[in-house]
C-alpha cells in the first residue's frame, strides 16, 4: 500500500513535470510559466516533504523487497520493471543536484532556457535526459498497468489509457526538441550554453565543487546502499536454516527459510500463476496447505485482507506472502497461466454455495440474421448486441458469466445481498430493454425486424466457482436454479413476452408485478410448481415510462 501511494505522488509529479516539458512546442516562456505553478507547490516545504519522502520511501521499500526476494527468478515484466526502477536514480542525480539542490543551496533558480540550453549544448546529455525520461515513463506505465488492471473497469479504460501513455512522453520530447531548437541561435552565439549557463548563475568555483560533491556523495550512497541489499540478500540465502515445500506435482523443494513458497516455488523451475508480481493483490497464487498449515506464521495484514476479499478458507493461503519456518505441502489452486481477467473474477475458485439471481438472455430468431447478409455483416450485428447488453449488466452491478451463441448468463449478488441483487437484475433487464430499442432505432435501414430478446430471471442457491479447463477457467455458477432461470428465459417465446421472472425474486425486491399475468408453471429441478411473471416490458416493473 505504502509503495503504491508513494509511486502514485512521484507519478503526480512526473505526469506534470513532462506535461510542462510539452509547452516547449509553444515557447520556452510557456515553459517557464508552467514551471513556476508547479514549483510553488513542489518547493513549498509540504510538497518538498511529500515529493522526496515518496521518492525516498518507494526507493526504501524496493530495497528492502529486493532483500526479501530471495530467489532473482522472475516474469520478464517483474525483471524489466525492476531494473528500470533502479536503473532511474542514478541517471536522475545530475539533473536533480543541478535544478533542485542548486536553488536549496545557493537560491539559483535554473529556468528552462538554462537547463534545456546547457543539454543541447552537448549531444550526449540530449541522448541521456531523453532516455532518462523514457525510463522513468516506461516504469511508471508498467507500475500503473499492474496495479490497475486487476480493476474491473479496466478493460473498458485500456484503450485510453493507451493512448495518454503513449502521447505523454511523445509529447514531452516534442516540447524538448522544439525548445532546444528555439535556444539553438543563442547557444551557438556564446561558444557553448554551458559557460553561459554557468556565468548567468553567477556560481563560484567553490559552490560548483560542492555540488558536484553532492552529486558524486548520492551517486555513491545509492551503490553503496544497492550492493549492501545484494550482500545481505546473498549472506541471508546461506546462512541459516531451510524449509521444505511438498509440491502436489510430487516435487519436494528445499528453500532458505524467509523465501516466500512463491520464491520457493519458481526457484525450483516450476511455474505458478502470479498476475500481480507478489503484491497481495490478486490472489492468482493462493495455495491449498496441507501437512505443516499449524507450523505456518499467521498472515500478515495485506494476506489477510486479500484472503478475506476471496473468502478464503482457513487452509488456504497467498504463496507469494507466506513465509514457511518448516515442511508444508501445498496444492496450487489456479493454473499456472492465470491471468488477470481470473484475477478480477469476483469469488473465490474453491466454489461455494450463494443465493444469487441467475438471469439468462437470448437474441431472438438470431438464426434469421444470416440470411441474405455477408459474415462479416453478422458477426458486427451479433458484437453490436452484445457490447450493448454487456453495458446494461455493467450499468447495473451484473456479472457476465457467460457467452452462448446467441445469449449470455448473467449472475447478480455476488458481491451483495439477495435483495438487492434482485433489484439490480430487474433493472438490468429494464436497462437491457433501452439499449436494444435504441439499437434498433440506429440499424433501422439494416435489419428486416427489429431485434427482438427473452430474459428469464429467478433467485436461490447456486454452486459459485472458477471452474472449467485449467488453461481457460471463467467464473461461473451451477445448480437447480440456473437451470430454472434457463426455463424462464424459453418460455418467453411461449408468453410472447421480453420477461419472465419468477415470483421469489419479485418479492425479494420488494417489487409489485404491475399487472403482468402470473403463471403457475412445472419445472425440472422443483417437485412444486413455480410461480412466474410474464412481462412485456421490464421498464414496466420499475414504473419506468415507455
Ligand atoms: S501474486 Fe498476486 S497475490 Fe500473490
Amino acid at each position: 500500500m505504502l509503495r503504491l501511494a508513494t509511486g502514485l505522488v512521484v507519478a503526480a509529479f512526473v505526469v506534470g513535470h513532462f506535461l510542462n516539458h510539452a509547452l516547449g512546442v509553444v515557447s520556452v516562456e510557456a515553459m517557464n510559466g508552467m514551471r513556476s505553478a508547479l514549483a510553488a507547490f513542489w518547493r513549498s516545504l509540504p510538497g518538498t516533504i511529500l515529493l522526496y519522502g515518496s521518492l525516498a520511501t518507494h526507493f526504501a521499500l524496493a530495497l528492502v523487497s529486493l532483500y526479501r526476494r530471495s530467489t532473482l527468478r522472475m516474469p520478464a515484466w517483474e525483471a524489466a520493471q525492476l531494473i528500470l526502477g533502479l536503473a532511474i536514480l542514478p541517471m536522475l542525480i545530475g539533473h536533480v543536484v543541478g535544478t533542485r539542490l542548486t536553488w536549496t543551496l545557493y537560491g539559483h533558480y535554473i529556468d528552462y532556457e538554462r537547463i534545456v540550453g546547457l543539454l543541447w549544448s552537448d549531444s550526449g546529455a540530449v541522448a541521456w535526459q531523453s532516455a532518462l525520461l523514457l525510463i522513468v515513463w516506461t516504469h511508471l506505465a508498467f507500475g500503473v498497468h499492474y496495479w490497475l488492471r486487476l480493476k474491473a473497469w479496466y478493460p473498458a479504460a485500456q484503450p485510453i489509457l493507451f493512448a495518454a501513455a503513449l502521447l505523454i512522453p511523445a509529447i514531452a520530447l516534442a516540447g524538448f526538441a522544439a525548445a532546444g531548437a528555439s535556444l539553438w541561435p543563442a547557444i551557438e552565439m556564446v561558444g557553448g550554453m554551458q559557460k553561459y549557463n554557468l556565468d548567468l548563475a553567477g556560481m563560484t568555483d567553490a559552490q560548483r565543487a560542492r555540488l558536484v560533491h553532492w552529486r558524486e556523495g548520492l551517486t555513491w550512497g545509492f551503490w553503496l546502499l544497492l550492493a549492501a541489499t545484494l550482500l545481505a540478500r546473498w549472506l541471508r540465502a546461506r546462512i541459516g536454516a531451510t524449509y521444505q515445500v511438498r509440491h502436489s506435482s510430487g516435487r519436494v523443494i528445499t528453500a532458505p527459510v524467509g523465501r516466500t513458497i512463491l520464491e520457493a516455488i519458481r526457484d525450483a523451475g516450476i511455474p505458478h500463476a502470479s498476475v500481480c508480481g507478489g503484491r497481495a493483490r490478486c490472489t492468482t497464487c493462493r495455495v491449498r496447505v496441507g501437512d505443516g498449515l499449524a507450523a505456518l506464521p499467521p498472515a500478515r495484514p495485506a494476506e489477510a485482507r486479500a484472503l478475506a476479499r476471496i473468502e478464503a478458507p482457513p487452509n488456504v493461503r497467498l504463496a507469494c506472502q507466506c513465509r514457511p519456518r518448516s515442511a508444508v505441502a501445498i496444492t496450487p489452486l489456479l493454473p499456472p497461466g492465470a491471468d488477470a481477467a481470473v484475477a478480477r473474477s469476483p469469488g473465490s475458485p474453491q466454489g461455494r454455495e450463494r443465493r444469487i439471481v441467475a438471469m439468462f438472455v437470448d437474441l431472438r430468431e438470431s438464426t434469421q440474421l444470416g440470411e441474405r447478409r455477408l459474415p462479416y455483416d453478422v458477426v458486427f450485428l451479433m458484437n453490436q448486441f452484445f457490447a450493448e447488453m454487456y453495458q446494461a449488466l455493467r450499468a447495473s452491478n451484473g456479472y457476465y458469466a457467460q457467452f452462448r451463441g446467441d445469449g449470455l448468463l448473467a449472475l447478480y449478488g455476488l458481491s451483495t445481498e439477495p435483495a438487492q441483487a434482485c433489484r439490480e437484475a430487474l433493472q438490468g433487464a429494464a436497462e437491457m430493454q433501452r439499449r436494444l430499442e435504441a439499437l434498433n432505432a440506429s440499424l433501422a435501414a439494416d435489419l428486416a425486424r427489429p431485434l427482438r430478446i427473452g430474459i428469464g430471471a429467478h433467485v436461490g442457491l447456486a454452486i459459485v466457482g472458477t471452474m472449467g479447463p485449467t488453461d481457460a477457467p471463467i467464473y461461473s455458477a451451477i445448480g437447480d436454479n440456473i437451470n430454472i432461470a434457463a426455463r424462464l428465459e424459453g418460455m418467453t417465446k411461449a408468453y410472447g413476452c421480453t420477461l419472465v421472472v419468477s415470483e421469489d425474486t419479485l418479492k425479494e425486491a420488494g417489487i409489485d408485478p404491475a399487472g403482468a399475468p402470473l403463471h403457475r408453471v412445472r419445472v425440472r429441478g422443483r417437485n412444486e410448481r413455480l410461480n412466474v411473471y410474464a412481462v412485456g416490458d421490464p421498464r414496466t416493473l420499475l414504473g419506468i415510462g415507455v
